[in-house]
């Protein structure tokens, strides 16, 4: 009696172990699979179908940036993406870089619809001021970049159509325009989609990070090459073809990557790195060949700005293979 009673506990405890095991890992890939956090904006839910955003037949500015192109003799229009309440940023690159004295070179503001109505107004009367301002009817936010992108080709196809070139730059991008008119005007007029080339980058899969990638949005290994957004240069025939392509090709909330990368293989156009452009700070000392220089507060643009006399006497001091190599592909 004392020993069966023993052997039944004994089996009893057993088949409770078993299935407590059993539940666990049954239950346990539950608890961990949280399901894979969506980008703000562009949840599964949202359609990413870039027509439902873009009305390819009508003009839909709010302000039309008109005065930007009405110079028929403009070879190189520079469009700014700006944020609505960027005010001072903008500013501080009127004082300096966009105020060149190139004839032939542009420069203009590109910024969406701010969520804070107020702001309006003031857009209203600076866009008044300085004539140098488009907007358009979408809502300006981080996540929105890549329908400014494609906003930004569509104004530029349809009511620009005197330069041969378009640069687009983020408003903490500081141009060296005398450099990139020399540059431009020495390349052919087609097929021309240059800047920093970024190879074989892996998509960001920590959610935390500003460029989180679900799979859902992009379920590849690697971004096919792309040009970082910071600035990146593009002759009308490849506005046109990553026009065409952006309209069939689902939005990736990533703008560089989607327009110079995606959406460029997509129209069969390969995106190419030029030496001077830099995505990240280079610092304020002279760079003989910088054309462009990224992460620049406002004071910075003006400490820049006012060295470029003393930095366009300073000759390059190049170590040819390391410069040629760097930010390419090999
Ligand atoms: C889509 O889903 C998110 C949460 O997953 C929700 O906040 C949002 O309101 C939904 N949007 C639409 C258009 O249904
Ligand atoms: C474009 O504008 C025309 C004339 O204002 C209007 O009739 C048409 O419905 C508009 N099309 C779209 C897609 O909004
Ligand atoms: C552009 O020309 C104007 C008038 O000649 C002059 O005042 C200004 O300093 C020039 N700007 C630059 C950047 O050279
Ligand atoms: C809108 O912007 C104005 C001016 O910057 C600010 O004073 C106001 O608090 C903002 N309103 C909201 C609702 O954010
Ligand atoms: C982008 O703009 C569209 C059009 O205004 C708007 O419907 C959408 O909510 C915006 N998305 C984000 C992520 O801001
Ligand atoms: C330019 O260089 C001269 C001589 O080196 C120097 O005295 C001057 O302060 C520099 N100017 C600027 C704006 O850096």
């Amino acid at each position: 009696m004392v020993f069966s009673g023993k052997w039944r506990l004994l089996r009893f405890i057993i088949l409770i172990t078993f299935l407590a095991v059993c539940c666990f890992t049954v239950y346990i890939p539950h608890l961990t699979a949280v399901p894979p956090k969506q980008v703000p904006g562009w949840e599964l839910n949202v359609t990413r179908d870039v027509t439902k955003y873009i009305n390819t037949g009508n003009d839909t500015t709010v302000i039309s940036g008109r005065e930007i192109c009405e110079d028929p003799s403009t070879f190189i229009v520079i469009i700014v993406t700006s944020a609505p309440q960027n005010f001072a940023v903008r500013s501080a690159i009127r004082e300096t870089w966009a105020s060149h004295n190139i004839s032939y070179v542009k420069v203009g503001f590109l910024i969406g619809l701010p969520r804070n109505n107020t702001l309006q107004s003031a857009i209203e009367e600076e866009s008044f001021e300085f004539k140098d301002i488009i907007q358009d009817n979408f809502i300006d936010s981080y996540n929105n970049l890549t329908l400014k992108s494609v906003v930004l080709l569509k104004w530029f196809l349809h009511q620009c159509p005197s330069p041969i070139f378009l640069m687009k730059a983020d408003d903490d991008t500081y141009v060296d325009v005398q450099r990139l008119a020399k540059r431009i005007v020495k390349m052919p007029h087609r097929s021309i989609l240059t800047g920093v080339l970024i190879c074989k980058a892996k998509p960001i899969v920590d959610s935390r990070s500003k460029w989180y990638t679900p799979k859902y949005m992009y379920p590849h290994q690697h971004y096919p090459n792309y040009l970082s957004g910071t600035g990146y240069v593009l002759s009308r025939d490849v506005a046109y073809k990553l026009y065409e392509a952006a309209l069939k090709t689902p939005i990736f909330y990533l703008e560089d990557v989607y327009l110079t990368g995606i959406c460029a293989q997509k129209a069969g156009v390969r995106p190419r790195n030029s030496e001077g452009f830099n995505y990240y700070n280079v610092g304020l000392k002279c760079v003989p060949d910088l054309i462009t220089n990224h992460r620049i507060k406002p004071d910075e643009l003006r400490i820049l700005w006012s060295q470029r006399e003393n930095c366009s006497l300073v000759k390059p001091t190049r170590n040819p293979k390391k410069k040629k190599f760097a930010n390419s592909c090999h």
